[in-house]
């Protein structure tokens, strides 16, 4: 995958680019990574890209020209590319948005800003996509695109050895990826204190029961919904259709007969999407079936029962 940084501080990114994930992504050719200075697009002989904006306020700003200038020479050579600015006031970069960055084979441009920003002008129009990399301001957006080229490197196919996720057989590693769980390594007693017996079990499926159950950063509606959403999702796998009705304990919800096709949580876990075929006598309807799930009451419930109310709310809803 290539990326073009477009900074005013090239400099910045020699010593992260050679060090770790980045420098062996680089040195297999897996990624490449060209910075290009925005200060040699300026028109004038001192290079200066920054004005006083303009209904005053403190600070400078990035002119429009000298930027639009940089992302358009970078296009030139690249046709498919995407340009990602990054500012406080955006949306905050998540994994999610790691994947998406890293499943689109696009050209990356990172925009990084300085001062107190860029001429609002050529962000609307040359910036695809904006992130913020959270609640605090730093002094330029090389942090930003350092953290985001970073976040998708290691996403990219065998930057990191995959054989962390084949061995995860119940949860998937997105799972993994969302919390992070207590982890120990040598010695067994550390200073009077010991490493849970089950990591020293040898038992997989034990020890991926103990890493969920002890996921940080993660409620117990999140926990069940990654539960729902995995045991459909290795159900569909297996059997490619599931008769909701076999799930249903409810009698009257049993007489309707439909089939899930495919089963969708959105990034918060909040929404639970069904794509259902219902069947009658004359024909099969397609259906898409949405719950909210923070409209439902899952004050202390669990998994049996969670999972009993989101198909009885699917079955209703049919
Ligand atoms: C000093 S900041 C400008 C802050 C600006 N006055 C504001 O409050 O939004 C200069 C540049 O750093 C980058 N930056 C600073 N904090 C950031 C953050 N939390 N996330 C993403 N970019 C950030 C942006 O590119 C920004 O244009």
């Amino acid at each position: 995958m290539k990326f073009s940084i477009l900074t005013l501080f090239p400099d910045f990114f020699t010593s992260p680019l050679q060090e770790s994930i980045l420098k062996r992504a680089i040195e297999k050719k897996q990624i490449s990574v060209e910075m290009l200075n925005i200060r040699n697009f300026a028109d004038n002989k001192y290079h200066s890209i920054d004005d006083k904006p303009f209904g005053g306020g403190a600070g400078m700003l990035m002119q429009a020209e000298p930027v639009a200038l940089a992302i358009e020479s970078v296009k030139k050579i690249n046709e498919k590319s995407e340009v990602i600015f990054f500012t406080p006031s955006a949306p905050e970069f998540s994994q999610k948005d790691a994947y998406d960055l890293a499943n689109t084979p696009t050209h990356k441009i990172f925009l990084c800003g300085h001062y107190e920003g860029i001429d609002e002008r050529v962000i609307e129009s040359h910036v695809d996509k904006s992130f913020s990399i959270g609640k605090a301001v730093v002094t330029g957006g090389e942090i930003p695109a350092l953290m985001c080229l970073d976040a998708v490197t290691r996403l990219l196919e065998n930057v990191i050895s995959k054989k962390k996720s084949h061995e995860r057989e119940t949860f998937s590693v997105e799972l993994y990826e969302k919390g992070e769980y207590p982890q120990f390594t040598r010695p067994e007693i550390w200073r009077k204190k010991k490493v849970p017996n089950v990591l020293l079990s040898g038992n997989h499926s034990d020890i991926e029961k103990y890493q969920f159950e002890n996921l940080k950063n993660c409620t117990v509606l999140e926990k069940n919904c990654i539960l729902f959403r995995e045991k459909y999702k290795q159900d569909h796998q297996i059997n490619k259709k599931i008769k909701l009705e076999k799930y249903s304990k409810n009698k009257n919800c049993r007489k309707k007969y439909a089939e899930l096709l495919e089963y969708k949580a959105d990034n918060n876990l909040n929404i639970l999407e069904f794509t259902i075929v219902e069947k009658n006598s004359e024909s099969d309807i397609l259906k898409n079936i949405k719950i909210n799930i923070e409209e439902l009451d899952f004050t202390n419930t669990n998994f049996e029962e969670f999972n009993m109310i989101c198909i009885e709310e699917v079955i209703n809803n049919l």
